[in-house]
């Protein structure tokens, strides 16, 4: 991973720009990197704010032999490679909420968006795009997100480097993404889990204002959450917003 980058100062979205290099053939490990994205897009179709001088956002194209239904795995493997990751700054103290958001002390500090171009029955590339909040203040977050959101500059009270924690994260990416090859979903999903710490945990999903609530049992292989009904019935939540409820 890492091995071809493209820099971009800035740029529309650094997602947009791995999706067109894939359909132009470039190779598997490709990345895609920018100082600011003039429409960083995050997930259900939501703008991600992306200021120049302050954050990470990056996309790697892959080209994993798997199928479209478990591309999620993708998802929650960037979850583990940047929890990894953050860890070595905030030992301890990273967490992963479902589907995709990792958080220091309940406050977001990462976002990842995974696109993909399918081929027939099977996957062409998968684009999976990373924006790290690094040395952006608090005050400079958008209102709405103020509180909600962190950064690691902010946790750490340093200013840290993008590009150390660039590096940093093909280094985690990679070492997930081979052992992901080798030995199949089952080690991420434990990894994955145990940074979540939802596994009992009564939760409230909503996608497109619907609401479903129950106890968590734990991941399925599709990266869909399987939560527990009060009628004892477990049910899969594919897409949606995640609350842990106070028992
Ligand atoms: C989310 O939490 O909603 C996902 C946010 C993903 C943001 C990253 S920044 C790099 C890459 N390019 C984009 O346009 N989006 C992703």
């Amino acid at each position: 991973i890492g091995r071809t980058v493209y820099f971009y100062p800035e740029i529309d979205s650094t997602n947009s720009v791995a999706f067109s290099l894939g359909h132009s053939g470039a190779g598997e490990g490709t990345v895609v990197i920018a100082d600011s994205q003039s429409q960083g897009r995050g997930r259900l179709r939501r703008p991600w704010q992306s200021p120049p001088g302050s954050n990470l956002y990056t996309s790697i194209l892959l080209k994993p032999p798997i199928e479209p239904a478990v591309a999620p795995q993708l998802t929650l493997l960037a979850g583990v490679a940047v929890a990894d990751l953050l860890s070595e700054y905030c030992p301890g103290a990273i967490r992963l909420k479902w589907p995709n958001d990792v958080q220091i002390d309940g406050k977001k500090v990462c976002g990842i968006l995974t696109e993909m171009r399918t081929a027939g029955h099977g996957i062409d590339y998968v684009v999976v795009g990373i924006g790290i909040n690094v040395n952006i203040q608090k005050a400079d977050f958008d209102e709405a997100f103020r509180d909600l959101a962190t950064s690691l500059g902010v946790e750490t009270g340093r200013v840290l480097s993008r590009l150390d924690l660039a590096v940093g994260l093909y280094d985690c990416f990679e070492a997930c993404y081979v052992r992901y090859l080798a030995e199949g979903f089952a080690p991420l999903k434990e990894h994955w889990l145990k940074y979540a710490r939802i596994v009992g945990e009564p939760i409230e999903v909503i996608f497109r204002d619907e609401l479903q609530a129950g106890e968590v049992v734990g991941l399925d292989d599709n990266g869909a959450l399987l939560l527990r009904g009060d009628d004892g019935l477990v049910s899969r939540v594919l897409a949606g917003d995640a609350t842990v409820k106070k028992k």
